[in-house]
């Protein structure tokens, strides 16, 4: 629906060229800017607590937010559905994956490419950097950080995704072999002979060295398997976060005319529902 309440895609159903497929549950664009805005970190919490919403912890971090943005109308007292308040409940699954994955082995003989990050908010510039390094060999595997990992050189709530969703995102990328679910901050001896690694690249970002001395591709460096790589594209996951905040009272606006009239748009069908039961 629109904020007018008119269904967005009506010209293409009246047309007779509307299909629907089938979206992954749990993910959710509303829920990744709810995570910017409010500057939660539920959705990086490991272990038994991983999916465990601390509903405390968010009203009154809900609470904070309206005082510091002098706005009254974020996250109400509709607290379970609000698309503010609301934490996506994606659980991850072998046959999710194997659904977004290429299933490719590399073959004997094939230059390999690797190139690790956040790839938080998968975006135009890690697409941009992906095609590029994966026409620097054969099989390209990305390997992905934890988030306490990218949380230690990002900061703040970073990453708004988590490692499950990250995987899924640079899983569906058609130029990604493999995904590393985890993958050291260090690029280690270890990594490189297991996955017979031929290559190791960065692209245009600083890289961050761990503790503040380490540089994480010292190993390949050594070995002069390492490249800088220019994607040509200067988009970040940071840039977006900042748009997004930017255009928040005009995002929060739109939302909730929205979440209005879906309500009043399901209302409408259950009564009908109703009536025609009993009819
Ligand atoms: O920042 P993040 O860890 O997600 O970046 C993953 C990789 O993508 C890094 O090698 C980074 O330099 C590269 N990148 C790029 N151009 C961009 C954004 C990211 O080359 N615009």
């Amino acid at each position: 629906m629109t904020a007018e309440g008119v269904d967005t895609y009506h010209l293409v159903k009246s047309a007779n060229r509307y299909k629907e497929v089938k979206r992954t549950a749990g993910v959710s664009t509303t829920d990744l800017v709810g995570r910017m805005l409010l500057l939660t970190r539920n959705h990086f919490r490991q272990g038994s607590a991983e999916y465990d919403i601390e509903k405390e912890e968010k009203l009154l971090k809900i609470q904070q937010l309206q005082s510091r943005l002098g706005s009254s109308n974020m996250g109400q007292d509709s607290t379970a559905k609000s698309p503010w308040t609301g934490c996506s409940q994606f659980l991850p699954t072998t046959q999710k994956i194997i659904q977004f994955s290429d299933g490719k082995s590399p073959n004997p003989g094939d230059k390999i490419v690797y190139v690790a990050g956040a790839f938080d908010l998968f975006h135009v510039g890690h697409l941009d950097f992906l095609e590029k390094a994966s026409k620097l060999g054969d099989y390209l595997i990305v390997g992905l950080h934890t988030d306490p990992v990218v949380n230690s050189y990002k900061g703040s709530n970073y990453p708004i995704m988590n490692l499950h969703e990250r995987v899924l995102s640079v899983l569906a990328c058609k130029f990604v072999n493999e995904v590393v679910i985890g993958a050291p901050y260090c690029v280690t001896e270890e990594l490189l002979d297991h996955f017979k690694i031929d290559v190791v690249c960065h692209g245009r970002t600083p890289i961050s060295l761990e503790d503040g001395k380490i540089d994480p591709y010292a190993v390949p460096k050594t070995r002069a398997i390492f490249e800088l790589l220019d994607s040509g594209n200067d988009m970040t996951t940071e840039r977006i976060v900042e748009r997004i905040i930017s255009h928040r009272l005009e995002y929060e606006r739109r939302n909730q005319a929205k979440e209005k009239k879906e309500i009043e748009a399901f209302e409408a069908l259950q009564r009908q529902k109703q009536t025609q039961k009993a009819g």
